[in-house]
C-alpha cells in the first residue's frame, strides 16, 4: 500500500490505532471532505457535522474566503518567526484589536497555549502592577473547568483522567464552585494575593453549563472591587458561537484579559490569541514569552478572513435565532420523551442530557445511531451530548437535523 493510497474507513482506523498514541477515543467515522455544514466519509457517505471540531469550524468547513486567504498567503510567505517583522501580523493585530475592542493582541497557536499565556500575563501584572510579593500570586479557577491539557492547566483541573500521574502540579490556584458568587467573594475577600479569576462564560466541556443570569457581570464587578483581573476563556464560546460575538457580551462584560482560539481561524489553521489593554499587556517584554509559529503571516491572513466572515454572514445573529429554534423544538420532544431529560445552552452551543447514569454508554450509543442516521455529535461527559453545528447552517437544515435527532432518540425510548 502506497502511503497516500485511498483507504477504507477500517484501514484508516487500524492505522491510527497501531501507529498513533491512544490519547483520544474517536467515534468510528473517517472523514475525508467537508463543505459548509456537511462532511463526507471515505466511502462517500454525507453527514451533518454537529460538533464543528469542538466549535472551531463556526464559519463552516472549507469556507472559500478563509481557504482563499490561506492559500493566497501560503504562496507568498508562510513563516518568518518573530525574529523579523512580517507585513501581515501588524495588520491582523490592528484588525483584531479594533474588532474586539482591546489595545493589544498577543498571538499564539492553540487554545491551551493562549490560556498559558493569559496565566503568565496575569502573574506578571500581579507582581509588577498590583504589587503582590514575588511567587505569591494566586489565580481563582472554577471546578469542572476545561482550559486545555498542559501541565499547569491540568494542575487545576478536577478531571481525574486529565490529571492522574501527571504530577507534580503547578501551585498558585484556588478552586471554587462555578456559578457561585458567594464562593468567589469568599475567595477574594481578605486575600491580597489574588491576581486573577479565570472563567469559561459557559462551561463547554463540562457539559454546556450555562451560569445563572447576572453571574458574569457580578463576578466582573467583584473582580474590579478587589483589583483582580477577570480572565474570560472564550476559546469555545467565542466568535459568535453563543449568539453574540463573545459569550460575555450577553451580560455586557468587558474582560480584562480575553482568550480566543478555535474559530479565530474558522478551523482552517491553529490560531489563538490573548487580548488585553496596555495597562496589562505592556508588562510583557522581549524574551518573556513567544512561539515560533505564533503570529505567522498565514495565521494572520486566515484570522482576518475568518473574523470578516463572522460579520459578513451575521453568524452571531444566525446562531442566536437557530439556537432558540433548536431548544424549542427539542423541548417539545422532551415533554413526551423518557430518554432525554433536558436541553440547555446558548446560541448554537447546546447539550441534551440523556436519561441514564453518568457511567452508562447510552449517550455514546445514541451518537453511534446518530452517525448511522447521518449526523455527527459526541458525548461530553457520560450522559450529556453536545450539539454545536457550524453557524452557517440555515433553518431548513436545522429542522432536518432536529428530525434526525428526535427520530434517533426515539429508537432509545424504553
Ligand atoms: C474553554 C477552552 N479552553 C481551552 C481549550 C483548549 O484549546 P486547544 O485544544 O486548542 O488547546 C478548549 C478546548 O476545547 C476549551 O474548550
Amino acid at each position: 500500500m502506497a502511503v497516500l493510497d485511498q483507504l477504507t474507513s477500517q484501514q484508516a482506523i487500524d492505522l491510527e490505532n497501531k501507529y498513533g498514541a491512544h490519547n483520544y477515543h474517536p467515534l468510528p467515522v473517517v472523514l475525508s471532505r467537508g463543505e459548509g455544514v456537511y462532511v463526507w466519509d471515505v466511502e462517500g457517505k454525507k453527514y451533518y457535522d454537529f460538533l464543528s471540531a469542538y466549535s472551531a469550524v463556526n464559519q463552516g468547513h472549507c469556507h472559500p474566503k478563509i481557504v482563499g486567504a490561506m492559500t493566497n498567503q501560503a504562496q507568498n510567505l508562510t513563516l518568518t518567526s518573530r525574529a523579523f517583522y512580517n507585513d501581515m501580523l501588524g495588520k491582523y493585530e490592528k484588525f483584531a484589536s479594533e474588532y474586539f475592542g482591546f489595545d493589544k493582541l498577543l498571538p499564539m497557536n492553540t487554545g491551551a497555549e493562549a490560556v498559558e499565556t493569559a496565566l503568565k500575563l496575569c502573574r506578571k501584572w500581579a507582581y509588577e502592577v498590583k504589587g503582590i510579593n514575588e511567587n505569591e500570586a494566586e489565580i481563582i479557577v472554577c471546578e469542572n473547568n476545561f482550559h486545555g491539557r498542559t501541565t499547569t492547566i491540568i494542575s487545576f483541573s478536577n478531571d481525574p483522567v486529565a490529571r492522574k500521574n501527571f504530577g507534580p502540579y503547578t501551585d498558585g490556584f484556588i478552586k471554587i464552585e462555578y456559578d457561585n458568587l458567594v464562593a468567589l467573594e469568599g475567595a477574594l475577600k481578605g486575600n491580597p494575593n489574588v491576581a486573577g479569576f479565570l472563567v469559561e462564560p459557559i462551561q463547554g466541556e463540562a457539559g454546556v453549563y450555562v451560569p445563572s443570569e447576572g453571574y458574569l457581570a457580578k463576578a466582573k464587578a467583584l473582580c474590579e472591587a478587589h483589583n483582580v483581573l477577570f480572565i474570560a476563556d472564550e476559546v469555545q464560546t467565542g466568535i459568535a458561537r453563543t449568539g453574540q460575538l463573545l459569550a460575555v457580551n450577553h451580560e455586557n462584560v468587558k474582560p480584562d484579559v480575553l482568550i480566543l482560539g478555535k474559530a479565530l481561524s474558522g478551523g482552517a489553521y491553529p490560531v489563538s490569541a490573548v487580548m488585553a489593554n496596555d495597562n496589562v499587556m505592556n508588562v510583557i517584554k522581549p524574551g518573556n514569552h513567544g512561539s515560533t509559529f505564533g503570529g505567522n503571516p498565514v495565521a494572520a491572513a486566515v484570522a482576518i478572513a475568518a473574523l470578516e466572515v463572522v460579520q459578513d454572514e451575521a453568524l452571531a445573529e444566525n446562531a442566536e435565532r437557530l439556537g432558540r429554534l433548536f431548544r424549542s423544538e427539542l423541548n417539545k420532544f422532551i415533554e413526551t420523551s423518557s430518554i432525554a431529560t433536558l436541553v440547555r445552552g446558548k446560541g448554537l452551543l447546546n447539550a441534551v442530557v440523556i436519561n441514564d447514569n453518568e457511567d452508562s454508554d447510552t449517550a455514546w450509543n445514541i451518537c453511534m445511531a446518530l452517525r448511522d442516521n447521518g449526523l455527527l455529535a459526541k458525548p461530553t461527559h457520560g450522559n450529556i451530548i453536545r450539539f454545536a453545528p457550524p453557524l452557517v447552517m440555515n433553518e431548513e437544515q436545522l429542522l432536518d437535523c432536529v428530525s434526525i435527532i428526535t427520530k434517533t432518540l426515539k429508537q432509545f425510548e424504553a
